[in-house]
């Protein structure tokens, strides 16, 4: 076999076996295959695609690459969410209590912000004494004994994507169904779920801006799950603008801890009601209309909150969060405001623009080694669709001292149109695959 004759056959449109698949992935994660061939290979696949099964088998040798994690110290059947990444999406704080509060295991590793998105280990990480790294026997013990555990990604899932997905990030073949389908399922397959919710966020802060590449996308994974015999359900959600009404670490922990006390955003709270029951049908616990009824009942009676609590002290931090959240949180006292310079409404957010108007608060990083500073964020007052006269707040800015708060302001009045005629509010759930 040779690298040239497997990146000519994907050239001319043909379909690839395994082994040639394996061949080519193996082969350069073992530095057999020089960059050259591979971006090749990418960029063969980037205008050709890959079928079902070649998306299938591309992904199990990614994930095959390294660890497979073996969950069945877990009593239950163990269900994953992911989410393909969106500004303020602080939705697995509020989704993995009440799903754990019904007695099915949340068994979660977490990522950490990068890019415009933001992650949900740093936002666990503005908790006083949390701790985001524990070892397998301890994350297995506290996912028996409260159902619930939330970690950082220790194990070595899937290396083959991690420098695949490199080269990809600078040859410009990272937005092609296949691969990013197959990337995003390799890690969820190596870390070991039976089944997968994933949210994949549709619009402007997202990656799949309409909603066309966004079925697709979300055909591509459910397809991958169920052809490696694991069930998955996505479900299609808006990220025309923020969710929710806060973006920065310790702002969206408060407003998590807010929602679970029964204070969320509409919006919200039917997402993360639309996922604890997707994650609780799969699960085996009952219909899709009692389990939804059932994380209703769980976010209004104080169980899931009780649950966050619960899950808080497990893993070290101060419990006080839950009663005081302001008093524990760092948040910063210092801000500015963002305003409208006319009269109008909302009418259109870019709300990637806007995610990294809060990194350039200091929230998020650009390179893996950046620090966070979990104080800074901003505080959407309006939102689409929205009246707002001259001079009134669109946006708070919770700012530090290293904050770039010219640059965020700058940004901000890009990202936001106001015109001059009433614009329909958006809906959250767009679809369900
Ligand atoms: N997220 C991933 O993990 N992989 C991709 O290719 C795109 C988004």
């Amino acid at each position: 076999m040779r690298p040239y004759d497997i990146i000519l056959k994907k050239r001319n449109g043909e379909t690839l076996n395994k082994e040639e698949i394996e061949y080519m992935v193996m082969g350069y994660v073992n530095k057999d295959i020089p960059d050259y061939q591979m971006s090749a290979f990418l960029m063969a696949i980037f205008f050709k695609h890959l079928n079902n099964e070649e998306r299938a088998i591309l992904t199990e040798i990614m994930a095959k690459s390294g660890d497979m994690l073996d969950l069945s110290k877990i009593e239950g059947k163990k269900v994953d969410k992911h989410s393909t990444g969106g500004v303020g999406d602080k939705t697995t704080l509020v989704v993995a209590p009440i799903v754990a509060s019904l007695g099915v295991p949340v068994a979660k590793m977490s990522g950490r912000a990068l890019g415009h998105t933001g992650g949900t280990i740093d936002k666990l990480e503005s908790i006083p004494g949390f701790k985001t790294s524990l070892t397998l026997d301890e994350f297995f013990e506290n996912v028996n004994k409260y159902k619930i555990a939330v970690v950082g990604q220790t194990a070595n899932l899937a290396p083959a994507d991690k420098k695949i997905y490199a080269l990809r990030d600078a040859t410009a073949t990272v937005d092609e169904v296949s691969l990013i389908a197959s990337s995003i399922m390799s890690k969820k397959l190596a870390g070991g779920a039976d089944a997968f919710v994933l949210d994949v966020k549709v619009g402007s802060g997202a990656f799949m801006k309409d909603i066309d590449s966004a079925r697709e996308l979300a055909n591509a994974m459910v397809g991958i799950a169920k052809s490696h015999n694991k069930e998955a359900v996505a479900v299609l959600t808006n990220m025309d603008e923020p969710l929710g009404f806060f973006a920065g670490n310790s702002l969206e922990v408060l407003e998590a801890i807010e929602t679970l006390k029964g204070n969320g955003d509409k919006k919200f709270v039917e997402l993360c009601l639309t996922l604890s029951a997707w994650m609780c049908y799969l699960a085996g616990k009952d219909s899709y209309e009692k389990c939804y009824k059932l994380a209703y009942d769980s976010l209004n009676n104080g169980d899931a909150l009780n649950k966050f609590k619960e899950f808080i002290i497990a893993q070290g931090g101060n419990p006080d969060v839950v009663q005081k959240p302001k008093d524990i949180l760092p948040i910063s006292n210092n801000f500015v405001e963002f305003k409208a310079n006319k009269d109008g409404y909302i009418s259109k957010i870019n709300t990637e623009k806007v995610g990294v108007a809060c990194n350039y608060l200091g929230a998020g990083r650009v390179k893996k080694e950046d620090k966070i500073d979990h104080s800074v964020g901003l505080e959407f007052l309006k939102k689409i669709g929205d009246k707002v006269s001259k001079g009134e707040t669109i946006v708070k800015l919770y700012i530090s001292e290293n904050s770039d708060v010219e640059s965020a302001l700058n940004l901000l009045n890009d990202a936001y149109t106001i015109g001059d005629s009433d614009v329909q509010k958006l809906d959250i759930i767009l679809d369900i695959v």
